[in-house]
């Protein structure tokens, strides 16, 4: 199936005044090498080029189905190309085309907070985020997905406190209304591009995607990129075909029903954390943990839960709320309890003309409480020695579900404990490897005080 839309055979994106036509992306290509060597902005540095440093850090503009212009922040070093379609890609170049420091940039003057300069730029890229958006958040939130090795970020802080409280530049909403004209007249998604062998596909329905993945079942579908990034930046691989799994509508929708909420599986980290909070508080502090601002605008819940991590983060959390996985194929739909989805480590409940469509979390109502508890060697942007996600079920009697992250090669119930009540039993419920993040008997004996304060009422945190 194809629609007149996905017969265009180029992206169209919009940078720094004018748009711009590439009919040559590669299923490989990512925004950073494009800027630095295509366009000449090297203003956008290159660091680690795994999503970690934040040196390469621009901003995405797109606009909403209400029209109005919605901001990413983002790693460009793992950000696929093909992904600017239809979208205004801001560089650190964006900002000064007035001829003028904008006040993010101003505003770090006098406070000595570069030596180097090197991570400068990115750090002004998540200010400017911050600025934009008006989340409510500390500097050091704004300011997680970005290191800076020399010089130390006290300055860094007040010039993000001092942003936070300052309107965006007169020149800066001149270029988003510009932008906001501009991207009015193009398309996002809907193409197909052959070229140097490589192919890649962008479409915009279910219906098409799903063809796709019968008719291509060797193609890697890419959601967010922030594995897939890393699979062609770090292990080089190569892939020659590759499905983009974000233009679907479908799959970036958030429908809140009566007795459930459901999620499509291309919806960003951020953008969940917008509508799963004001059901579950409890998991406002474990938003925060999952990576960086740049990670989280990019990331997506299905790719967090497809990639089968047994210490991916969403899995513990989805599991102790019961909630259910919508899986498609062209010919088959089905609907599986989401611990179900983990066979094995590497082993999903998922057939390579299938994909994940939605999660259907049920709605507050049989929870009484819930603990996520995220144990890992940094707080900002690391992956979990263990997370553990503890739900009470209101009843006559209450129930538990206790669900572990980094315990065993999938993410998984502690059933035994469940039952008794003893956590103890977590001993036969997990026998966890030891590796270069903890050893076998820490994950043990984290996770049985994690269990042991939760059923005591307490807060395990302090
Ligand atoms: C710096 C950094 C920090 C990170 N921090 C965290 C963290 O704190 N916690 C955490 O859990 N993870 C973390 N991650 C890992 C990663 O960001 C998440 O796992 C993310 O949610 C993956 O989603 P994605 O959309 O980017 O996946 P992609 O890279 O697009 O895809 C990942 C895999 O899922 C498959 N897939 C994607 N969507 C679907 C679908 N709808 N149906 C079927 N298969 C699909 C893809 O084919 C691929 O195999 C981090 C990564 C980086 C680079
Ligand atoms: S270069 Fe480090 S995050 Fe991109
Ligand atoms: S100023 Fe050198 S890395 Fe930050």
């Amino acid at each position: 199936m194809s629609t007149e839309e996905d017969s265009r055979c180029e992206i169209r994106f919009y940078f720094d005044g004018r748009v711009r036509i590439l009919d040559d992306v590669r299923a490989t290509d990512m925004v950073m090498p494009w800027l630095r060597s295509e366009a000449m902005r090297t203003g956008t540095k290159e660091g680690c080029n795994e999503g970690d440093c934040g040196a390469c850090t621009c901003l995405v503009g797109s606009l909403s189905e209400s029209g109005d212009l919605r901001f990413s922040v983002i790693n460009t070093c793992i950000y696929p190309l093909a992904y600017l379609d239809g979208a205004w890609l801001i560089s650190i170049e964006t900002l000064s085309r007035s001829g003028s420091l904008c006040s993010a940039q101003s505003g770090m003057l006098p406070l000595n907070v570069s030596q180097c300069g090197f991570c400068t730029p990115g750090f002004v890229m998540a200010i400017l985020y911050a600025q934009i958006t008006k989340k409510v958040q500390t500097p050091e939130q704004v300011l997680a997905g970005n290191l800076c090795r020399c010089t130390g970020y006290g300055g860094l802080i007040e010039a993000t406190r001092l942003a936070q409280s300052q309107p965006l530049d007169k020149d800066f909403v001149a270029e988003i209304e510009g932008a906001t004209a501009v991207l009015r007249k193009l398309s996002r998604g809907g193409f197909s591009i052959v070229s140097n062998n490589s192919r890649i596909d962008a479409p915009k329905t279910l219906e098409h995607l799903l063809d796709l993945r019968n008719n291509f079942p060797s193609a890697t579908l890419v959601s967010g990129a922030t594995d897939f990034g890393l699979w062609i930046t770090k292990r080089l691989d190569r892939p020659s075909h590759i499905i983009l799994a974000k233009f679907c509508e479908q799959l970036l929708s958030i429908e809140t029903r009566a007795d459930v909420i459901e999620i499509g599986a291309a919806v960003t980290i951020e953008d969940l954390e917008n509508s799963l909070v004001s059901e579950y508080p409890e998991l406002q502090d474990w938003f925060q943990r999952f990576g960086g601002p740049q990670v989280r605008c990019s990331g997506t819940l299905g790719g967090n839960i497809a990639n089968g991590s047994p210490i991916g983060d969403s899995s513990p959390v989805l599991i102790a709320l019961g909630a259910s996985l919508k899986i498609s194929s062209c010919h088959l739909r089905r609907v599986i309890p989401i611990e179900n989805f983990f066979i094995d480590y590497g082993k999903q409940d998922l057939s390579d003309d299938e994909l994940l469509v939605s999660i259907l979390v049920p709605r507050r109502s049989h929870i009484r409480r819930l603990a996520v508890e995220k144990i890992s060697k940094r707080c900002d942007q690391d992956i979990s020695i263990v997370l553990a996600a503890m739900a009470e079920i209101a009843g006559e009697k209450p129930r538990y579900r206790f669900a572990f992250g980094g315990m065993a090669g999938t993410p998984k119930l502690a059933e035994r404990t469940m039952e008794s009540l003893n956590p103890d039993d977590l001993t036969s419920d997990f026998s966890p490897l030891s590796d270069h993040r903890a050893e076998a008997w820490y994950r043990l004996a984290v996770s049985k005080n994690l269990v042991r304060n939760f059923l005591d009422g307490e807060s395990s945190r302090e």
